[in-house]
């Protein structure tokens, strides 16, 4: 059977796993949001009072509402309309969140300069084209306005990567294989069906950033505190093959 894989395809995946991946969130998002990405996110956030934010990918808006409970006005996008009713649901309505339906590739409907900050979680892998979606965070940010992002860790999440155990099952050591191929591939998250993600090399995304005229201010891979280890032992594994990385990048 041969597939597509195109735009309409990617948000048909996440309309249909919409449900299932809410469930596992949270009003901190889910477990690795909670113990990795939302301690880094918000430090490179700072303080939010009263900024402008675009919140790209919302998802079901999590995070939106976390900085718009720290007094941030917040827009927050998703092509995924199941994703944007179940956010919807999970918002009161004395947060200042303005949900819009929209591709983070062509958001035409928001004007040149209009946010201080624009965050990204875990959205760029999933977006068949990253040099736009840059191009409109960029047009879209005020003058030294920052673009905030997390993603897979493109150099240890590829298209073939994953432990090597044992037949014990124990942990030997993480693979990597097929690092340079950039495109699409499947990737199992729900019991239903694969969604769709794209892999590109660390270079690309640096070239790419800074080709649209980014300037590159901080660059994390997060490790769990040792108040988190504590709680969640099983992520000293992030010790030992990171997941994520998280851009800091000015306009
Ligand atoms: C992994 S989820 C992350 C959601 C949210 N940012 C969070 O941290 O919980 C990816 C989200 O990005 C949305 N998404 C992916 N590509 C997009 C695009 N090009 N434009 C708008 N939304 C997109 C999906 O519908 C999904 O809700």
């Amino acid at each position: 059977m041969i597939k597509k894989f195109d735009t309409d395809e990617s948000v048909r995946r996440w309309d249909t796993f919409a449900d299932k991946y809410a469930e596992n969130h949270t009003e901190q998002g889910d477990l690795h949001k909670k113990v990795l990405l939302n301690p880094t996110l918000l430090n490179l956030i700072g303080d939010v009072t009263n900024k402008h934010i675009l919140d790209a990918g919302c998802g079901e808006g999590y995070l939106s509402r976390m900085l718009a409970q720290s007094g941030a006005n917040v827009t927050a996008v998703d092509y995924s309309k199941r994703m944007l009713e179940i956010a919807k649901t999970r918002t009161s309505n004395e947060l200042q969140i303005h949900y819009q339906h929209g591709n983070c590739e062509n958001l035409n409907h928001l004007t040149n300069e209009s946010f201080d900050l624009i965050v990204s979680n875990m959205v760029i892998q999933d977006l068949a084209d990253f040099e736009k979606a840059f191009q409109e965070m960029y047009r879209l940010l005020k003058k030294d306005g920052s673009f905030i992002f997390s993603i897979l860790h493109p150099c240890f999440i590829t298209p073939e990567s994953g432990w090597e155990k044992s037949i014990n099952g124990e942990k030997l050591h993480w693979n990597v294989d097929n690092y340079f191929y950039e495109g699409v591939y499947e990737q199992r998250y729900g019991d239903k069906e694969n969604m769709l993600l794209f892999h590109r090399t660390l270079t690309s995304y640096i070239k790419v950033l800074l080709q649209t005229g980014f300037v590159l201010e901080s660059l994390i891979e997060p490790t769990p505190n040792e108040e988190m280890l504590e709680k969640r032992p099983s992520f000293r594994d992030d010790f030992r093959s990171p997941n994520f990385i998280v851009f800091k990048v000015r306009k």
